[in-house]
């Protein structure tokens, strides 16, 4: 082995799969994204896996063209909390926006899912690109990047503020003296910041895993900049190897340039495999996925994504010549840099484009029999581009099925992945240490109990 260790994995389920055509397919149920027992179903596979943790997605608005695919999109934190209850292992992390939720509720929100699932919660912490969004809060425009950004950070300061702000020992519970929490182990954050004023603390104690792990997922400069400071786990996207290891080598150095462990920010870069007993069954899956697309759908999703207007793509021909440069988009920035350089390295027209988003919207699609996915993964492992994986199944229960029963008994013969859960929470999962309380870290050795 060159690189030691094992991996992390993680399921990002999307209602019936990852692919916008799946809901087509004769195996799916177009209803599923607001039936709870399919989910209930995922977790269980997932778990049955031994996988690190399952996630959500999330966007405050309608997230495409209803005629494109299942729309309904559950909210995360509470339909992960009919998943703690389904489960006992598998870590469960939502996503949330720092641009449309305020502090007190959310942390609150994720503090509640921490508590009830025993320590398994964790937060994508996104700031939510799309104006239809801004729309639905009072905006007429799209907050820039840069204050997106910078308000992400205040919102988070503010949020380990009140995930900290009971002592973990804060508890007495002394029914002989009539006392059950001691006031003086109570820190009210008293935050006033340039977006957010919070003066009391949470009405939570702290969890089992002290507090939620928290995720993003946004690699433009300014993502980076946020993930290495703040973020214990990062999703991203990447077509090629050499992409993926420059990211990891680049975040892993901007989180020690901020005094951090880089072992303690995992890297999980998406993955959208396509299994198949042989190489081209796999191959006929995706060409069947491929010919359920309806391009138009694509066309017009891609069109705002590149800050063009949709008469401006054509599908039989190339992306254009003149497209929005990165630092002019507002929106999406690493995914508009990613989707052009996929489309201009290999030459693609945009209705070839189109076909190659289908299945992951950026991430890598990979088609293969079980023992070639095992090996990629475990390529990009050992070559210094991953700690572990997004597994984006194209078609959902199915390609989880196919992925836990196939491909990680393959990874675990190996060495490469747990048989077992050894730990609880999903800290633990992921080998993060539990964090310290702030403040109790930072208060004066006297005061200290
Ligand atoms: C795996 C993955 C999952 C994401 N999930 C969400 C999501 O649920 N909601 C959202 O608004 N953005 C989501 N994003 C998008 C990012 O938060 C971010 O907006 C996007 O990657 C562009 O970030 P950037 O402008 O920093 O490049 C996701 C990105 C990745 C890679």
């Amino acid at each position: 082995m060159t690189r030691p260790g094992q991996l992390h994995l993680n399921a990002f389920l999307m209602s019936v799969g990852h692919h916008e055509a799946a809901w087509r397919l004769p195996e799916s149920d177009p209803y599923a994204d607001l039936n709870v027992e399919h989910f209930k179903n995922l977790a269980r596979i997932a778990e049955r896996g031994k996988l690190d943790s399952l996630f959500l997605a999330d966007v405050p608005v309608i997230f495409d063209q209803v005629g494109r695919r299942p729309s309904g999109i559950l909210e995360p934190t509470v339909l992960l909390t009919a998943l703690a209850g389904a489960t006992q292992h598998i870590g469960l992390i939502a996503t949330a926006s720092t641009t449309y939720n305020e502090p007190y509720n959310l942390a609150r929100r994720f503090a509640s899912l921490d508590i009830v699932s025993g320590g398994r919660a964790g937060w994508n912490i996104v700031t939510t690109a799309g104006l239809d969004s801004a729309r639905n809060f009072n905006l007429d425009a799209l907050p820039t990047h840069r204050d997106r950004y910078e308000r992400a950070a205040e919102f988070v300061d503010v949020s380990v503020k009140l995930w900290d702000s009971w002592d973990d020992d804060a508890i007495v519970a002394d029914k002989e003296t009539g006392v059950w929490g001691d006031q003086d182990r109570i820190y009210p954050p008293a935050h006033q910041g340039r977006y957010y004023s919070v003066a009391g603390a949470l009405n939570l104690p702290r969890s089992a895993q002290g507090r939620p792990v928290l995720v993003q997922a946004g690699s433009s400069e300014n993502g980076r900049n946020f993930a290495a400071k703040y973020a214990e786990a990062v999703f991203t996207a990447h077509q090629t190897l050499s992409d993926a290891q420059a990211f990891y080598d680049d975040l892993k150095r901007r989180a020690a340039e901020h005094g951090r462990d880089p072992d303690h920010v995992k890297i999980l870069p998406g993955i959208v495999p396509l299994i198949g007993a042989t190489e081209s069954e796999a191959r006929e899956l995706e060409a069947e996925l491929e010919r359920l697309i309806r391009p138009e759908y694509a066309l017009t999703q891609l069109a705002d994504l590149l800050g063009v207007d949709p008469g401006e793509l054509s599908l039989d021909a190339p992306l254009p010549a003149n497209l929005p440069e990165e630092e002019q988009i507002e929106g999406a920035k690493s995914r508009r840099t990613l989707i052009v350089n996929l489309g201009r390295r290999e030459g693609l027209t945009v209705r070839e484009l189109i076909g190659r988003l289908g299945g992951g919207r950026g991430h890598l699609t990979f088609a293969g029999t079980p023992v070639q996915v095992a090996d990629k993964l475990e390529h990009w492992y050992e070559s210094g581009a991953a700690d572990g994986f997004n597994i984006m199944a194209p078609v959902l229960p199915s390609g989880l099925a196919a992925f836990v029963d196939q491909v990680v008994p393959i990874l675990q013969e190996r060495g490469r992945f747990r048989t077992e859960y050894t730990g609880h929470t999903l800290r633990e999962h992921y080998a993060l240490p539990r964090p310290a309380n702030t403040n109790t870290a930072t208060r004066p050795p006297a005061l200290l109990r």
